[in-house]
This record gives C-alpha cells, structure tokens and sequence, in this order.
C-alpha cells in the first residue's frame, strides 16, 4: 500500500484525492498539508479521508515514515524547494504544472530524482484523454503524411477577479500567465506529439486583466527542423473556450476534437474530397479501446505502476522540464523580439527565475490580493 501525502489543500487538490481513492487498494491518503490548517480538514472531511493526519508545515507532512509519495499542489513559486525536499526524503513525487518556475529549478529537482533514484511525474491529465491518445496512434501511424503545420489554440476565459488570488498574476510566484499556466498543458501536447522545435518567434501582451504583471495572450510560431511549422496560441479571452489542437498533414488534416478530411487535387489544382483516405484514418482513429481511466486518476495510475513495477512514466521530469524550455523560450522571444534557438544554455538570463524577473514588462501592477475564495471549484479544459 502506497502511502500518499498531498501538500497544498485547494482547488486542484481536490483531483488529486479523487484519482488516489479511485485506486484504494493500492494507495491510502495519509496526509494533507496547507498553511491554512482548516483548509487541509475541510477537505479531509469533504473526500471522507478518515486515515490522514493533517500538518501546516510540509516538512512534518513528508517526512512521515508512512509516507512514500507525494502529491504537490501548491502555487508554483513552491514547486521546487518541496519537490526536492521530497525526492532527497525518498518519497516519489507528483508534481503539479507548472514543472518550476525555470530551468534551473527543472535541473535541481532532476538532480534530486537522479540521485534518489525516486520517480517525478509532472502533471500532463490531458495526455491521458481517449481522443489525444487515439490522435497520437493516428500521428504516429504516418497515414495523414509529414505534418506540414500544426495550430495549438489554448483558448481560455477568465474573469478580471481571477488573479485577485494572493499568488496569481505575479512574475515571482505564478512565473506567468496563460503561457505557462494554461497552454502548458497544449505546449506539452505539441512536444508529444511532434517533437522540440529548433526555434520559437513570439509575442505576448495583457489585453484585459488589469490586476496582473503576467500575459493574458500570446502567440508564438515554432520552426522544426524539418521545415514544418507550428503555432501555439495562449489566450485568456477567448469566451467558449474552444480549445484544440490541428494538424495539417500531406494527405490530410486530423485534429482535437476529432475530425478528419483529406483532400486531392483536380486537374487545375482546386481540392476534391479523398473519402478513402478519410475512412483509412478513421478507421485508426477508432480502432483504440477507450481508455479506463482517463485524466488525474489516469496519470495517478500510471505513477503507482511506476513505483509498484517500475512501469515507464508517461509524463517525466524530463518531459516537464522540455515543455517549459519551449514556454521560457517563447518568454525570451516575446520580450527580446528576437527568434530564440534552442536549448536554452545555463548562462542564459531566462535560464533563472533571478535574472529573468528583471528583464520580463509589468503589464500591471497587481494591486489587489484575497489569501482564498470561497469556492473550490473549477473547470480543466476541454476533454474531447
Ligand atoms: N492540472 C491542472 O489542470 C491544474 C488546474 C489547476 C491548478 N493547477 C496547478 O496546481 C497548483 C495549485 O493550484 P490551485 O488552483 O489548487 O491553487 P490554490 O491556491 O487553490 O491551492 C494551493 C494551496 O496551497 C496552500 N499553500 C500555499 N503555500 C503553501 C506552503 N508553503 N505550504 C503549505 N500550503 C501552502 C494554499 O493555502 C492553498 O490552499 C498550481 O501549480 C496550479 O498551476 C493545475
């Protein structure tokens, strides 16, 4: 029985305790840990979690000898100091996105993996979704051809009062907005799906949340080196929030959420449907089971295994730290106006949060900060 604490007792916190007790047999959640100690009770009480013991200080709740693994749901500006507090304490770590809030916290929290020899996984749910799963086996069966372009629209909507949260909206401790908040979870299925670019050219502003230093939008353009193409698009604007994700192959475009056309050229080069060549990928689309378990408990599940058999992660440390080199990378673009090569070298200033901090505009200044809302509920995208 894996012995479970989760560090961070508010929104998402939430999932993370639904997917562990949809594995009861395997895993028991023995702590919680909040600097609001009533927070770690309420929930405690609201996912009937009758066995844990709750802590204000997340040392105390790590270094539980019952404890084994840890969940960390805390602001970002948290995620490394915990992450490898807990890997040299030899626990395995689930790690919410984002990874850190740089490279060079990515690279401190892989060193602490290494030598623990423990397993980090960092939060990817959507990776772990029936349709992204079937549009992978479709990208990977080659039978759209080459892919000329790709378009990721991580479109969101959020109210002004969304980043009145003490932490949100702030260089420092958010290390970001919609780039590496909410399109991390397209950024990570771009990379997944067809690879790191060579270069990003990008752009970004704050269009409508006046209580954030961050972005609220962006746009970037990815070079592979292929000559392929790729665009990625974080937005906080978009009402309806249509998120998807598009390929544009030689012989056909598939897309999240499904839908698949092909076209042939007529004699004077205008397009005639390719009916075949739709049902051929339809075909491998649809020829995946659905997946038993989809999302956070998805992910959770494949982290037991990991530990339980040594199974091979999905989403790593290594995938997480990638995901933000490309999303640092468009931050170096957006406020250089230069194309950004990768990788991003250890000398870079957008290697550390330090010497990033005093290059990135202040959109605006964040004037307003509430310690909680009332609610704990939200919403995590698009499934299919
Ligand atoms: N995977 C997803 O789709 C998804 C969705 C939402 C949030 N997240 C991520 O989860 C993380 C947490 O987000 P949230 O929305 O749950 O935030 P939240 O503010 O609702 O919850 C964070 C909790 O951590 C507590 N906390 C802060 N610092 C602490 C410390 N040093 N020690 C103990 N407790 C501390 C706060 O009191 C709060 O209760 C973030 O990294 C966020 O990006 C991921």
């Amino acid at each position: 029985m894996v012995g479970v604490a989760i560090l961070g007792t508010g929104a998402i916190a939430r999932i993370h305790a639904d997917g562990y007790k949809a594995f009861d047999q395997r895993c028991e959640i023995r702590a919680l840990c909040d600097v609001y100690p009533e927070k770690a009770e309420a929930l405690a009480k609201e996912k009937a979690l009758s066995k844990v013991s709750c802590f204000e200080d997340y040392k105390s709740a790590v270094s539980q000898s019952d404890i084994d693994l840890v969940s960390i749901c805390l602001p970002p500006s948290a995620h490394a100091e915990t992450a490898v507090y807990a890997l040299q304490a030899g626990k395995h770590v689930l790690l919410e996105k984002p990874m850190a809030r740089s490279l060079e916290e990515c690279d401190r929290i892989l060193e602490a993996a290494a030598i623990s020899g423990k397993n980090v996984s960092v939060v990817s749910q959507n990776r772990f979704q029936t349709p992204m799963m079937r549009l992978k086996q479709v990208i990977d069966s080659h039978e759209a051809g080459k892919i000329l372009h790709a378009a990721a629209n991580s479109y969101w909507w959020r109210g002004q009062n969304y980043y009145d949260l003490w932490w949100r909206g702030t260089w420092e401790k958010e290390s970001g907005g919609c780039t590496i908040n909410h399109a991390v979870h397209h950024a990570d299925l771009l990379l997944w799906l067809l690879g790191m670019p060579e270069s990003v050219s990008a752009f970004f502003t704050n269009l409508n949340h006046h209580n954030s230093e961050t972005e609220d939008f962006s746009t970037s353009i990815l070079r592979y080196a292929d000559g392929s193409v790729a665009q990625l698009t974080a937005s906080l604007v978009h009402h309806g929030e249509d998120q998807e994700l598009i390929f544009q192959g030689e012989k056909a475009r598939i897309s999240f959420p499904w839908r698949v056309a092909a076209s042939v050229a007529l004699e004077n080069g205008f397009p005639e449907r390719d009916e075949n060549t739709e049902a051929r990928i339809d075909a491998v689309y649809q020829s995946m089971n659905p997946l038993q378990y989809e999302g956070h408990a998805a992910q959770i599940e494949n982290l037991l295994s990991a530990v339980e058999t040594g199974e091979e992660l999905l989403v790593d440390g290594n995938a997480g730290r990638r995901t933000l080199e490309l999303i640092f990378g468009i931050y170096k673009s957006a406020q250089s106006g230069d194309r950004v090569q990768f990788p991003i070298a250890s000398d870079d200033p957008f290697y550390k949060a330090e010497t990033m901090l005093t290059l990135l505009p202040r959109f605006h200044e964040k004037t307003m900060s509430k310690d909680n809302f009332s609610t704990t509920s939200i919403s995590l995208g698009r499934k299919g």
